[in-house]
């Protein structure tokens, strides 16, 4: 089965204004191949594969686009749904005030004399999920769930159709590793039933758990393909940077015992919530330090975050800044202070798309680069191009719409918009989601340099092997508490862990 060939596409170009996003690529996907798309930001994943699902068309010309032995050409995502080609967008592609259920068989509901048969199809919805090891109430609205949650209603509304390619623009941003492991059980089951996938993400290791072969791609170029038994991870990553990589997956961080002695900016004593997502947090940031947050989804890590950032008010405990205990009262007040909150839903918190990258970078910074009210537009062009420059934001200029960025590109921006404040304490939730290894190391430096510039930061990662290269002490959080810190050279990824494993069986 594997041998046969389920999707094939030749000299495919997709043209935006201003950008040629694909340029004559060709690849190939066999019936229950598992194949990764490889690239950095704005390599062109997304694009192919609004062309393979039918959002975007190609570009006229010579390509191909042969599907289970047909030359096809879907016109929209129905028709490319018809021919058995289901995806789960990297943005999700959700109504949120339907219900569960109908969100899964949107388009695709149970009749019954003519009507939809809503309990058939709580039923099915029930009976997908709880296959994906998901048990919620169905008939809720979708809003109420969490993102990890709705990733997962996503791949069951994929599944409730007669697929035979399911494409995942990295569905596994945000998920933990309990929930990875289950998706990724799903890809095996579907693989044995001759079901092929294309996997798209930035976490490296993920690839190895789970895909047969991977293409990479480049500037919208097609690089190679071959199976992941030939691509050890120095080899991959170099081809996707154009470069060898040695140097980047090599680095180690080389730790300052003083930071651990500098004066304490910033302490959390005892906070909790009523509703116990946080049950006692302690913590001290020191100047100019790399404080790491790590624990599982829901340990209270963001939670934290938004207690010190003045954005949840409710709650007790003290926060302190400096010898001062202090209550924010919104972010605004905690921004006045020198703190900054790069989020991690930069999708609901972080982007407005259709303005432009400028707009989006320095809405922070409005009043420092107006006078009387009017915004110097030189200025707010001069410090745009400053952080294009220094964190290599891949944009056509300034004024381009932040919507027309690659997923990594948007998220440089919002980190730039931050940093742009020059804040005294940064917070950092999931900062690289979604980020590019090449880019991923650019902002690792980037962070070496504002902590070593004095600036604390506050980092919290679901990825161990970031917080590893970044952090000079990691505390661990768990229910809400804190389990465990490490510093300096205690920090690996099997010492963190041990603490939330440690953590797990104390609670
Ligand atoms: N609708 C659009 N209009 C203009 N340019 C676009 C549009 N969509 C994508 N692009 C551009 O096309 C290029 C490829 O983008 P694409 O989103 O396919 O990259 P990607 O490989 O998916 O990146 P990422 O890993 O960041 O998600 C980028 O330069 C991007 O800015
Ligand atoms: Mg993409």
């Amino acid at each position: 089965m594997e041998n046969q060939v389920l999707l094939e596409m030749k000299q495919i170009s997709k043209t935006f204004p201003g950008v040629k996003a694909l340029k004559n690529v060709h690849f190939k996907v066999h019936k229950g191949e598992v194949m990764a798309f490889m690239g950095e930001n704005g390599a062109g994943k997304s694009t192919l594969i609004k062309i393979i699902t039918g959002y975007y068309r190609r570009d006229p010309g010579e390509g191909q686009f042969l599907f289970d032995g047909k030359e096809v050409n879907p016109r929209n995502t129905d028709e490319a749904q018809k021919l058995g080609i289901s995806t789960i967008f990297q943005e999700l592609n959700l109504s949120p005030f339907l219900s569960v259920a109908e969100n899964i068989y949107i388009g695709n509901t149970p009749k019954k004399h003519g009507m939809i048969d809503w309990d058939t199809m709580n039923q099915n919805a029930k009976k997908a999920l709880l296959d994906l090891g998901v048990d919620i109430d169905v008939t809720a609205q979708l809003s109420q769930q969490s993102t990890a949650i709705q990733q997962m209603v996503s791949i069951a509304r994929a599944l409730a159709r007669n697929t035979k390619l399911l494409i995942m623009d990295e569905a596994t941003s945000s998920l933990d590793t309990g929930e990875v492991k289950v998706l990724f059980d799903v890809v095996k089951t579907l693989k044995s039933r001759g079901i092929a996938t294309i996997f798209v993400t930035h976490k490296m290791d993920e690839i190895y758990q789970v895909c047969d072969s991977a293409t990479i791609f480049k500037d919208g170029e097609y690089v190679d393909c071959l199976p992941l038994s030939q691509l050890p991870k120095l080899k991959l990553i170099s081809l996707m940077i154009g470069r060898d990589a040695s140097e980047l997956v090599n680095k180690r961080k080389v730790y300052d015992p003083d930071k651990g002695k500098a004066e304490i900016i910033c302490r959390v004593v005892g906070v909790q919530k009523a509703n116990h997502r946080l049950n006692g947090i302690n913590l001290e940031i020191h100047k100019g330090e790399v404080l790491g947050l790590s624990g599982l989804l829901g340990s209270g890590r963001t939670e934290t975050a938004k207690v010190i950032f003045g954005d949840d008010v409710h709650y007790d405990g003290e926060v302190y800044m400096g010898q001062t205990a202090i209550r924010f009262k919104c972010p605004a007040d905690a921004m006045k202070k020198g703190l900054a909150f790069c989020s991690e839903d930069r999708k609901a918190e972080g982007i407005f798309p259709y303005m432009s990258v400028q707009d989006n970078l320095t809405m922070t910074i409005l009043s420092k680069i107006s006078r009387f009210g009017i915004l110097n537009k030189r200025e707010q062009q001069k410090r745009t191009l400053e952080y294009i420059q220094k964190i290599a934001i891949k944009t056509p200029g300034p004024s381009t719409k932040i919507k027309d960025l690659s997923g990594g590109n948007q998220q440089k921006v919002i980190l730039s918009r931050w940093l742009a404040t020059h804040p005294d304490l940064i917070i950092l939730d999931e900062p690289t989601r979604g980020i590019d290894v090449g880019a991923k190391g650019e902002i690792e430096d980037l962070i070496k340099q504002i902590s070593d510039s004095g600036i604390s930061v506050l980092y919290i990662s679901s990825e161990l092997d970031e917080l590893v290269r970044e952090c000079d002490r990691i505390v661990i959080l768990h229910n809400g508490k804190n389990v465990g810190e490490l510093r300096n050279e205690e920090i690996s990824s099997d010492a963190i862990m041990g603490v939330i494993a440690h953590g797990r069986i104390d609670t």
